[in-house]
């Protein structure tokens, strides 16, 4: 049976944007990149939950080489839009003192989540930080934030599948889905 491209969540349809295979295509060119860049490096990945454990746990597979993996939670959304304030839900629980980290958002939407959180991991000292987004959405895009590699851009819309999600759903969606207008 062929899959429905208008999937609704809750309230609203979304049609199809990144199809999994053009998502699992570019992770892999994300992490050839990131191999690269951190060879021999030991890197301490550190996933933004919720939305980022998705493309964290693909992303640290395609890395090649030794890594380490944490994870905090920061919540700025509620529904489809920020809610302006970024509260630390779960906090760091490794040392970062002169690692070299690689930090993984699921998306950069205004930035602030992102902007938040290198200003307090500056804090401690780490001998790299590299930014790693899998989607940016560049028109939505208010806070200085430097993302060192990005998987796609998008366009200003609302999006779920790959770790995103609406209201709790969407997140095991394989590709990535837009708001159907
Ligand atoms: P920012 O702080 O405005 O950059 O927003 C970042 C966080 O908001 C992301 O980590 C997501 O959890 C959430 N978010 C932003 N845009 C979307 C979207 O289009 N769909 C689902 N969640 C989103």
């Amino acid at each position: 049976m062929s899959k429905p491209s208008i999937i609704t969540l809750h309230d609203l349809s979304f049609k199809p944007l990144i199809p999994e295979e053009e998502v699992r295509k570019r992770v892999l060119e994300l992490g050839e990149v990131l191999s690269a860049e951190l060879k021999g490096k030991r890197p301490l990945f550190i996933s933004i939950l919720s939305g980022a454990f998705v493309f964290a746990a693909d992303l640290i597979r395609a890395f090649d080489g030794d890594c380490e993996v944490s994870f905090v939670k920061l919540a700025s959304y509620a529904g489809t839009s920020s809610t302006g304030e970024v509260r630390t839900v779960l906090g760091l629980d490794k040392q970062i003192e002169g690692r070299h980290l690689v930090v993984v958002e699921d998306i950069v939407d205004t930035g602030q989540t992102l902007h938040h959180f290198l200003e307090e991991i500056l804090k401690h000292k780490p001998a790299s930080i590299t930014t790693v987004g899998f989607l940016r959405k560049p028109e939505a895009v208010a806070f200085p934030v430097k993302v060192d590699i990005i998987g796609f851009d998008i366009d200003d819309k609302f999006v779920v599948g790959y770790g995103l999600d609406y209201n709790g759903l969407g997140r095991n969606l394989r590709g990535i889905y837009v708001l159907a207008d």
